[in-house]
């Protein structure tokens, strides 16, 4: 194992020290691919992402897309008919095919438009034309979840399987500032009785991983 794997290995905040570096800031960060590929490996695949709000939720049923580049996915953030936020891969489990293209909506249900597998907000497959045939349980063909939170309102996602720390433990003394910020007010906005919501702009969803970024530089 090389240098570069075993900080992959460790602990995203571990890692995070061991890339930092003294002395005058590097320009290796700018243009290296393979730092940046250690740095996504270790750092931006295992630590908790601001992903959006969750007044762009306000109903079970409502769900938002979000295309994450840097992890090369598409992802489905919806609320499920218990009111729990979950994430998805966009992808049916039977060949990939993308469930949706719309930005956000409201739906019971996602169809897959190649072969009709029908899955519920809940990520489970609901049904699939001759399903039978393909000699799997339901249970095992379920939309590919993402590690999914919510702290003041702020949907955070974590694509490490089996995340190392919650999002609580990440945040540390930050997760009391943000609750006390005016966008934890709309953290529950039937409850509030209101529909106000915020703009978020494509840079916002990143914004956790872009203070990662000025603070390692
Ligand atoms: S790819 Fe989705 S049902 Fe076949």
């Amino acid at each position: 194992m090389n240098a570069q794997q075993s900080i992959a290995m460790l602990p995203a905040q571990e890692a995070f020290s061991q890339l930092r570096t003294n002395g005058p800031v590097s320009a290796r960060p700018y243009y290296d691919a393979d730092r940046w590929e250690l740095e996504r490996q270790a750092i931006f695949m295992r630590t908790w992402l601001h992903i959006g709000h969750v007044c762009e939720l306000p109903e079970p049923g409502s769900f938002i897309r979000r295309e994450v580049e840097f992890a090369r996915a598409s992802l489905i953030i919806a609320r499920g008919k218990d009111g729990v936020v979950r994430t998805f891969h966009n992808a049916c489990t039977h060949r990939g095919t993308q469930l949706t293209e719309e930005s956000c909506g409201k739906t019971s249900k996602f169809s897959c438009p190649y072969h009709m597998w029908t899955f519920g907000m809940d990520g489970k497959l609901l049904s699939a034309p001759d399903f039978e045939r393909f000699h799997v349980s339901k249970e095992d063909v379920g939309l590919k979840q993402v590690a999914t939170d919510v702290v003041a309102g702020m949907i955070f996602i974590n694509f490490d399987p089996a995340p190392r720390e919650s999002l609580r433990e990440f945040l540390g003394p930050v997760a009391e500032g943000l609750e006390i910020l005016p966008v934890a007010i709309l953290e529950d906005p039937f409850a509030a009785g209101t529909t106000q919501c915020i703009e978020l702009q494509g840079q916002v969803p990143f914004a956790g991983a872009d203070a990662r970024v000025t603070e390692f530089h």
